[in-house]
């Protein structure tokens, strides 16, 4: 009998969470307001009106959360650091709280403790911008001043935390942050119109850069440790064999990638032209025309090659075609049923979001070759359909998340073992359910039941699958 093929000894896996979404807390120890505070209470924003206030409690119960990830016999967990609890008024002349520091690196202290990698742990920014600094200066929309406070802002943070974490990510989904944030409005700060998402994401990829500069130049050596961003992107299958769809699909890739032409790879190489040139990629230039801010020489030469790995959010295979609004997107989705009637998969309970498994091979796979830097799945996930109506006893029976995990670790473990794409991490969204912005609680992505009213957590059986499956197929 030949022997399953298995992914390498190395390989690190885990769950992922984000500090607004499950800390709560949000006016102890000093952290001031963010964005996120701000946008939650503007009538109408949020579904069902809520906000992270509480969240899952966790700045209070990161212990037992450490216990839980314990449980689930991980190897690493992704988090993400609140600026506004760091320097809570956000500038680079503004105070540093010690009581922010002391709660992270008390959790990074206890990760370690207990055998887990704080692994791709941190985060810089998961979207909560400091609410004084989008009032002084608009925030991102100011180049100038955003990209030195979040400089000093990260090397806070390599300085607090550097000995202890290895693995730095800078951002979170540039894509959301732009486009949600300041082109359709429906994540913080809500803003609406067609030039903003491209000066914020130029911004955004600066921050990235320099920040990266300050960690390889003066952290680096000491610390051993690698930096990189995450970027989102979904797999994009044409609706049908029409030539115009099957490019929009190559062009919707081509937009949720935009800043990865410019820091993926350490050296350009003729094959990639955009790299080698040092420009946005063509497809996207060719429909944003000259709202694309350009770098300058001195930008080119710190954002090109400025991540160490390809950190990858990604959640679903869309069908698309071409046509409609498609500069925020570069297509139009068409839903998830193939003209001949079949449907990607079990439905979730967001629009977007299927069990279907297979395009998450081919994006690796793509990527790899593409980029040729090692990837890490920063995040992945599944809502259950109507999981909120559930009693827990009911909802912690999570088939349909289950079989989303299976077919998308096979699609991983083909990837790594058929394709050979060097995929070295794998984090699920998310450890607990939590605050899914916009949708508030009534969406839940968690391998952990929460109950909001007590906050006690209940594991749901996918968190026993991929434990399960993991062991099985981590070579030992
Ligand atoms: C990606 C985001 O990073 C995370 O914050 C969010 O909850 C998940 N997608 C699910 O929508």
């Amino acid at each position: 009998m030949t022997q399953p093929a298995l992914l390498p000894k190395s390989f690190l896996w885990g769950y992922a969470t984000a500090s607004y979404q499950i800390e709560g807390a949000t006016d102890v120890d000093g952290r001031a307001p963010s964005i996120w505070d701000t946008f939650c209470k503007t009538p109408g924003k949020i579904a069902d009106g809520s906000s992270g206030d509480v969240a899952t409690d966790s700045y209070k119960r990161w212990k037992e959360d450490v216990q839980l990830l314990k449980s689930y016999g991980v190897k690493a967990y992704r988090f993400s650091i609140s600026w506004s609890r760091i320097v809570p008024e956000g500038g680079r002349r503004d105070a540093v709280n010690a009581a922010g520091i002391a709660h992270y690196r008390a959790l990074i202290e206890e990760l370690l403790r207990e055998g887990i990698v704080p692994f791709v742990a941190s985060t810089l920014y998961h979207w909560d911008l400091p609410q004084a600094l989008h009032d002084r200066y608009g925030g991102w929309l100011s180049k100038d001043e955003i990209v030195p406070d979040f400089v000093r802002y990260a090397d806070v943070c390599f300085r607090s935390f550097g000995d202890l974490v290895q693995n730095w990510i800078t951002f979170n989904e540039p894509w959301v942050i732009s486009v949600l944030g300041y082109g359709v409005g429906v994540f913080a700060p809500g803003h609406v119109g067609d030039a903003e998402p491209w000066i914020v994401s130029h911004s955004v990829i600066l921050a990235h850069a320099y920040a990266v500069k300050l960690y390889r130049e003066q952290f680096k050596a000491r610390h051993g440790g690698q930096i990189g961003i995450t970027l989102d992107c979904h797999w994009l299958l044409p609706y049908d064999d029409a030539p115009e769809n099957q490019e929009a699909a190559l062009r919707g890739v081509a937009f949720k990638l935009a800043p990865a032409p410019l820091t993926a790879l350490p050296e350009p190489t003729p094959r990639q032209d955009p790299i080698y040139k040092g420009c946005y990629p063509a497809r996207v230039k060719a429909v944003l025309g000259d709202r694309l801010p350009d770098f300058t020489p001195d930008e080119v030469a710190v954002v090109r090659g400025s991540s160490d790995f390809f950190g990858l959010n990604t959640y679903a295979t869309h069908l698309v075609r071409d046509g409609g609004r498609d500069e925020l997107n570069g297509f139009i989705q068409t839903g998830h049923t193939r003209p001949d009637g079949t449907p990607l998969g079990t439905q979730s309970d967001l629009p977007w979001l299927q069990t279907y498994g297979p395009g998450f091979r081919s994006l690796l796979t793509y990527l790899w070759k593409t980029y040729e830097q090692p990837i890490y799945v920063t995040e992945n996930g599944f809502p259950v359909r109507g999981e909120n109506d559930l009693p827990v006893e009911i909802a912690v029976d999570d088939a349909d998340r289950q079989e989303y995990y299976r077919n998308y670790a096979a699609a991983l473990l083909q990837a790594v073992t058929e394709d050979g794409a060097d995929v070295r991490g794998y984090f699920g969204w998310s450890l607990l359910d939590n605050f899914e912005w916009a949708e508030g609680y009534k969406v839940r992505f968690g391998v952990t039941h929460v109950d909001y009213e007590t906050q006690e957590r209940t594991p749901k059986k996918s968190a026993g699958f991929l434990r399960q499956w993991f062991e099985e197929h981590i070579a030992v």
